[in-house]
């Protein structure tokens, strides 16, 4: 953990996409009109799946992508004709890409030599910004004497000492193991406190989105699926591509029939009652399932995995898989077909065509705002 150490800046950016595109030819859309507005300090993540359009997004606001249709405003000015250089954006990439022949102090300093800064500033600036990452003691070196960890310090390094407005990180941390990643996500969230700047941050990994993000955007297909807080949104998924991408292991999904009273499986099972008919999917997280002798649910255990703090039982339930995560030390027959209870305020409802949440569905004020704004 680096220590904490002053504010360099709390100067920070407003970013607004107005209608944004990007189409490589007529068959190949993968950004469709996109219009979201990112608050100035806030530490905004993009997330999904491999190839949903993150990095071209990213890239788009960096100056690094063209867009094909739309407008990019930071802090009011229009930039999507601008050079990257000119926008005030810094960016970090996942591969770090550092100059291999320069040392730590030069790789961080070349932007400013670059831009005409005079020696002495360069030094204190690079001085401060080392000590800030714990690079102090590195200053010397080479990329290759370096750990994968401390690379990606200096490239972060090398992003804040321009003191952007807006700081753009590509899959950052996804070189490095666990542990490391685990440390690097404490620290960034730290950096990111200390220097205010508006930041956005892409991943596929929806534990990094959780812990980072004032404000989480869920991409599929180049779609904004949701954009909200973590809590907003781990809460209140607003459609079934959600609610499985996020909590881990992620949220049971049951093909059930409403007949106008109740809800009920294929194999006629009754699982709560609601006053619509038709096909929906009804989602339940496996830490909301209480297993207990009065419940009316029936499902039959096909395996269970310790994990220490909690176990994993895999059911089938109307054939259907069924996953519940109950705390340690409570005792389960597992010999026997489990009886179990969904509390009526952890079900989700979605429409079993368009997978989009019934907010209302069991009397939850679950709207979000973004659900409005975006649909
Ligand atoms: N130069 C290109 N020409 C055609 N398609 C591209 C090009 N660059 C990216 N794509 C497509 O754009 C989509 C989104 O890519 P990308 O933004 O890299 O996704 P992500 O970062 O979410 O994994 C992918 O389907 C990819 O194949
Ligand atoms: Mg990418």
């Amino acid at each position: 953990m680096v220590a904490i150490g002053t504010t360099i800046r709390d100067a920070s950016a407003d970013i607004e996409l107005i209608g944004v595109t990007k189409t490589y030819d007529a068959k190949n859309v993968v950004i469709p009109p996109l219009s979201v507005a990112l608050r100035p300090g806030e530490f905004t993540v993009i997330l999904g799946p491999s190839g949903c359009g993150k990095s071209t997004l990213l890239q788009m606001i960096a100056g690094l992508e063209r867009v094909s249709g739309g407008k990019i405003l930071i802090c009011d000015r229009e930039v999507q004709d601008l050079e990257p250089k000119h926008r005030g954006c810094a960016m970090v990439f996942q591969n770090y890409a550092l100059y291999p022949h320069m040392t730590v102090a030069e790789n961080m300093a070349y932007s400013l030599k670059v831009a005409g800064i005079p020696k002495a500033e360069r030094n204190e600036r690079v001085a401060g910004v080392a000590k800030m990452l714990g690079l102090s003691d590195l200053l010397a070196r080479k990329p290759a004497q370096l750990s994968g960890g401390q690379r990606q310090r200096v490239a972060i390094g090398r992003a804040i000492i321009r003191e952007p407005g807006v700081l753009l990180f590509d899959e950052p941390l996804s070189n490095l193991d666990a542990q490391l990643r685990h440390d690097m996500r404490v620290e960034l969230a730290d950096l990111h406190r200390r220097i205010g700047a508006t930041s956005v941050f892409v991943t596929h990994d929806q534990v990094e989105a959780m812990t980072l993000a004032d404000r989480i955007l869920i991409l599929n297909k180049g779609r904004v699926e949701q954009f909200d807080t973590p809590k907003a949104i781990y809460h209140h998924p607003a459609s079934v591509f959600v609610a499985k991408f996020i909590g881990a292991p992620p949220m049971n999904i049951l093909q059930v029939t409403g007949d106008g009273s109740v809800l009920r499986l294929p194999d006629g099972q009754a699982v709560a009652n609601y006053s619509g008919k038709g096909s929906f999917q009804l989602g339940i997280r496996p830490e909301d399932i209480s297993v207990n002798a009065g419940g009316s649910i029936k499902a039959r255990i096909r395996y269970r995995e310790d994990l220490g703090s909690h176990e994993i039982l895999e059911t089938e339930i109307g054939c259907q898989q069924l996953r519940i995560a109950t705390p340690f030390g409570v005792e389960i027959d597992t010999t026997s077909v489990l009886s179990l209870t969904f509390p009526r305020g952890r079900l989700h409802l979605f429409d079993g065509e368009t997978g989009r949440a019934i907010p209302e569905a069991f009397g939850t004020a679950a709207t979000t705002q973004s659900m409005k704004e975006y649909q």
